[in-house]
């Protein structure tokens, strides 16, 4: 039997556009009238496949998410894992959307009712213009785990904790919000550890073993998590605090 050709993101991203925000220049995002629920808003940088914020999203369910990724064919398949486990339908062989009534969404919207969209929304962006996309001391914890490491020359001012970023981080959260973040690269991390001693967080919590320390109990292990650890790879974390 021939398969059809698995569809393109857009067209699958169209299904489930009500899980999205769209990041508008010069305009933030407006947490308010995003979620059923009026709860504390978290954020993670970079979230893949979405693993991690699919059971974050669950196992802490009295905040708001929004999940950012720049790329759209990664996102779509976040998006789709989480609203398969939220009871919202599952992507058919042929890659068409199908609700929970057996509905296919061929090319079309679903206004999926508010009150089932649950407590995540994605957003289809680049981190470099988080600043513009939420307003000061707005979040309650962000979180990047796995991302980039940028090893070439030049390239270390792309990294998500990258002076620039941590100030941007730094504005975004309330006082007492958390910056936590998980990488298998020593070399990203020594340098994390640098650039958050000296910005204007204050470094908590570090641990170059993740998985062996006090914080293992309750961790989230990420797509990517899983596949170092399996390798024997140790996993550094560092939380980094916005005093009030
Ligand atoms: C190595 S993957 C890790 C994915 C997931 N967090 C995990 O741990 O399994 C890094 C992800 O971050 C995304 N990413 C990297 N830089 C980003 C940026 N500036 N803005 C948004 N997403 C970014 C990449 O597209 C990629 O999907």
């Amino acid at each position: 039997m021939r398969m059809r050709k698995k569809r393109r993101s857009a067209e699958r991203l169209s299904a489930l556009s009500s899980l999205f925000c769209q990041y508008i220049t010069d305009s933030y995002i407006k947490c308010d009238n995003v979620f059923d629920k009026n709860q504390p808003i978290r954020l993670e940088i970079g979230c893949g496949k979405g693993d991690f914020i699919k059971e974050l999203s669950v196992n802490d369910a009295g905040y708001n998410y929004f999940a950012l990724e720049k790329v759209a064919d990664v996102i779509v398949v976040a998006a789709e894992k989480y609203a398969s486990s939220r009871g919202l339908g599952k992507l058919s062989p042929h890659g068409l959307w199908t609700g929970p009534d057996g509905h296919i969404y061929e090319d079309e919207i679903w206004d999926i009712p508010l009150g089932m969209r649950g407590n995540v929304r994605f957003i289809n962006a680049d981190a470099e213009n988080l600043d513009k996309m939420f307003e000061e001391s707005s979040v309650s914890d962000i979180f990047a785990n796995f991302s980039d490491p940028w090893t070439k020359n030049g390239q270390a001012d792309r990294r998500l904790t990258a002076p620039r970023f941590l100030e941007t981080y730094y504005k975004l959260l309330k006082p007492c919000g958390t910056f936590r973040f998980k990488t298998d690269n020593v070399q990203l991390f020594d340098y994390s550890l640098e650039t958050v001693k000296a910005s204007k967080l204050e470094l908590g919590f570090y641990t170059r073993d993740l998985h062996a320390s006090e914080k293992n109990e309750g961790n989230i292990q990420t797509e990517y998590e899983r596949n170092f650890s399996a390798k024997g790879i140790k996993i550094n974390y560092l939380e980094a605090v916005k005093k009030g």
